[in-house]
């Protein structure tokens, strides 16, 4: 059997760090404050479900899905307003928490890659903001995430 993403990084443990760190960076970071600002005060349930959520995502224990169905992550940012700044934003400290808390440079950046178009279809503020379904870009892995 092949090894999963989840083992390769080291299982819950290691997605606990990595979480923890990227929620604190946000919470500190000034060039991060316009991703924050849209995030609840308490960053506990935010930080819980995004462990559960990396989990099933990376192989391993499919938390998320056990506990609050399909995930629809398009759909759950709706309420939040995410534009361009606060994709970057948010990728910056995902970025940061990936280098200080993984340590095999290639899974980062593996990791780091499956992300990306997620976090840019997570957009739905702005010009280049996908329009949901009727949308013509090309994420479609994003889509069904
Ligand atoms: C583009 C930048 C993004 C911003 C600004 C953003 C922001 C947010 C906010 C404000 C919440 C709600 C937090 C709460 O209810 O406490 C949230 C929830 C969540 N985000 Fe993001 N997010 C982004 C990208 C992503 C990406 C790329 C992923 C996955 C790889 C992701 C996964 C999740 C998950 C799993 C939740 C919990 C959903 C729920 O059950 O309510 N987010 N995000």
């Amino acid at each position: 059997m092949p090894e999963t993403a989840y083992e390769r990084v080291g299982g819950d443990a290691a997605l606990r760090q990595l979480v923890g760190r990227f929620y604190e960076l946000m919470d500190e970071l000034p060039e991060a404050y316009t991703a924050r600002k849209i995030h609840p005060r308490d960053l506990g349930p935010a930080t819980e479900k995004f462990v559960m959520f990396l989990s099933g995502w990376l192989g391993g224990p499919q938390l998320y899905v056990e506990k609050f169905g399909h995930p629809m992550l398009r759909r759950r940012h709706l309420p939040y307003a995410i534009g361009p700044q606060e994709r970057d934003e948010w990728l910056m400290c995902m970025r940061l928490a990936l280098d200080e808390t993984i340590v095999d440079a290639e899974l980062r950046g593996q990791l780091y890659a499956a992300m990306l178009p997620i976090a840019e279809h997570m957009m739905n503020r702005g010009e280049n903001s996908c329009g949901g379904d009727s949308c013509s870009c090309h994420h479609t892995e994003a889509k069904e995430a």
